[in-house]
């Protein structure tokens, strides 16, 4: 009887043993894929670009930064923008005529580290400002979802181009389909369509 109570033991600690290794165990948890731990790191990252005094854009994106434990990262031009809007009306649309401009800086981000990406833009022209469009080109966003948010004057947004211009222009990037877009003036009371827009692309 002993023996028997022995070799039952015995065997039932060698078929945890072998389940602990077959499952990828930490001593917490098992999963019998190491890959879905990895993607359990992966974190939202929020990347933005602003011109006007006031940075609009840059208010909704800390927002969205709080709201979702994102990091955050500002694009930078090469040669920025003047800050006088006759100039700047210039210079935005001559960029939007070329193919790649203006040039940005080196960000040096680690996309695999990231999903979903939030790409945000003043609307400029009802499109995005050309440096978004220069940050989109040059990275690879492959297995990424990439959401788009904005802050306007007084456009409406119905008749915004940023996404089918941004899909025109990287076509291999996943973008949500729904872009959000709030008001500059307005871009401090943005918190509950902000919620509601991220619980959407967190769903998705
Ligand atoms: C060159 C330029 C073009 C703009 N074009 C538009 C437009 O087409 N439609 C719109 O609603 N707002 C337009 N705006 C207003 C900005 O989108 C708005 O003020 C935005 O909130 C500014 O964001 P920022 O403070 O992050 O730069 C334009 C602003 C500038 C400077």
């Amino acid at each position: 009887m002993k023996l028997k109570h022995l070799f039952i033991l015995a065997a039932s600690a060698v078929l945890s043993a072998v389940a602990f290794l077959a499952c990828n165990c930490d001593g917490n948890s098992c999963s019998d894929d190491a890959s879905a731990k990895d993607a359990a790191k992966v974190k939202p990252l929020v990347v933005y670009w602003t011109w006007s005094e006031t940075h609009n854009t840059k208010v909704v994106a800390e927002m969205l930064q709080q709201k979702t434990g994102a990091d955050i990262a500002l694009i930078e031009m090469v040669t920025p923008y003047p800050n006088d809007f006759g100039s700047v009306m210039q210079l935005g649309q001559r960029d939007l005529q070329q193919p790649k401009a203006p040039a940005i800086k080196e960000m040096n981000l680690d996309l695999s580290k990231y999903d979903p990406i939030y790409v945000g833009t003043p609307i400029w022209f009802s499109t995005y400002a050309p440096p978004v469009r220069t940050f989109l080109q040059s990275y690879d966003f492959k297995g990424k979802t990439v959401a788009l948010f904005c802050t306007h004057g007084q456009g409406n947004p119905a008749t915004f181009k940023y996404l089918a211009d941004a899909k025109a222009a990287v076509p291999a990037i996943n973008f949500f389909p729904e872009v959000f877009a709030h008001k500059g003036t307005e871009a401090a009371n943005a918190g509950p369509a902000l919620d509601a827009w991220i619980q959407k692309v967190s769903a998705k």
